[in-house]
């Protein structure tokens, strides 16, 4: 092998992505144009959602949906601690109360067992959301989800950003797939170029629910529509004066609720349309990479956590466990393989230990954060790349 170094994740752009870039900066449109709802129909066609908001960035898509649901000061809302920060932050950024719940050892999902109990444990009314991630890229079973969440009259946010294309079988043997909205109220993804697909920053929001998407596309941009049957303010005063009118005029607009600009650029949709392209090339190879760890691995008496190839999988990561993990992580970096640890349980982070958050509270996530590491897995990783990986991993535990 040469001496480059082998991150985690990578993007993969193509001539065809460039050209598209191209494209949208020689057009009329830097910011506002056609690619960015070319995208998010695309999108939407792909995931299987009925509509689909792009955004600057995945935490600005949990923002919005925090937003757009109407989380307020106070209010208790669930999610995992094994999951990037964004995930419970966007709880926080409305003055929420994050309330963390452990995961499955065996999946590293939010455990809905453990869900269960909270929401048994206080009385009705006392949450008002949850916030599953298809962490790594496994689908949460979100149709048990939406079964406990009706019982107690809760919002779904499905945290899909490593997820698009991936899929759980429903109770009826159907796919169904990450960000579709079929359970979940709203659902979330990520363009950061580790992802699936990059846009450099980006991200979407996807919904089958046509009053969360109007609120989603205003909240977008500053909390202003142009939907004139939205309007409160009279014609009169629209146009200025007291007669010759009969319809709003083309300038007017109005800011109706408090808002950001969280868009995303015509240029970067570009991007994200051609990489969706390839999405489900990608997943294929990202499925075949997977299969190639876990067969190399298995039976493997230092490897933990291996059960094969999991069906609906979309392998943003690929996790082991292992005992030493920090020699394992030191000596695959001394090989330029820079693995990554996903994640640093939220819970510990000194920000929520404030709200008294303390070791020992979540002991499945603790105790998986002692022994994970993430292997490289990206669409351009080669053959002997994944070898060179999986030969430094044996040769560092047998000497
Ligand atoms: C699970 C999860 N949620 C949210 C985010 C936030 O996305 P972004 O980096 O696009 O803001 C990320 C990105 O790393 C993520 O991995």
């Amino acid at each position: 092998m040469n001496n480059t170094i082998i991150h985690y994740g990578k993007q993969n752009i193509t001539q065809k992505d460039i050209d598209a870039v191209i494209a949208a900066l020689q057009s009329d449109y830097l910011t506002q144009g056609p690619r960015i709802k070319d995208f998010e129909d695309q999108f939407a066609k792909y995931v299987g959602s009925k509509y689909a908001v792009a955004v600057a960035n995945g935490t600005a898509a949990l923002h919005l949906c925090t937003l757009a649901l109407g989380v307020e000061e106070g209010d208790k809302v669930i999610t995992t601690p094994i999951t990037f920060a964004a995930s419970a932050n966007c709880i926080r950024y409305c003055g929420g109360e994050v309330v963390f719940s452990d995961i499955d050892p065996s999946t590293y999902l939010l455990d809905i067992e453990k869900v269960k109990t909270l929401l048994e444990s206080v009385p009705k009314g006392t949450y008002k959301g949850i916030i599953p991630v298809d962490f790594a890229g496994r689908a949460v079973d979100l149709e048990a989800f939406r079964k406990l969440a009706d019982d107690y009259n809760l919002w779904i946010i499905e945290d899909a950003c490593h997820a698009p294309g991936g899929y759980f079988v429903d109770a009826n043997k159907n796919k169904q797939r990450c960000g579709n909205s079929n359970f979940a109220n709203l659902a979330i993804f990520s363009f950061h170029p580790v992802k699936h697909i990059a846009c450099g920053e980006g991200g979407m929001v996807t919904t089958n629910d046509t009053d969360l998407y109007h609120k989603l596309l205003a909240l977008r941009t500053h909390g202003i529509t142009k939907n004139e049957t939205e309007y409160s303010n009279s014609l009169e005063f629209a146009c200025g004066q007291s007669e010759h009118f009969n319809q709003y005029p083309g300038w007017y607009m109005e800011m109706q609720t408090l808002g950001f600009n969280y868009r995303i650029t015509d240029f970067q949709a570009a991007l994200g349309s051609s990489q969706l392209q390839r999405a489900n090339d990608g997943l294929e190879k990202r499925r075949a990479i997977a299969s190639n760890y876990a067969n190399a691995f298995n039976e493997l008496s230092f490897i933990k956590g291996q059960s094969g190839v999991v069906a609906g999988h979309a392998y943003h990561l690929y996790i082991i466990e292992v005992e030493d993990r920090l020699g394992l992580y030191n000596y695959l970096r001394k090989h330029n393989i820079f693995a990554q640890i996903h994640y640093i349980p939220c819970h510990l982070m000194p920000y929520y230990k404030q709200f008294g958050w303390k070791e020992g509270d979540m002991p499945n996530s603790e105790k998986y954060y002692k022994k994970c590491i993430s292997l490289p897995i990206y669409p351009t990783l080669t053959y002997e790349e994944q070898f060179f990986v999986i030969n430094k991993i044996r040769s560092f535990y047998n000497g």
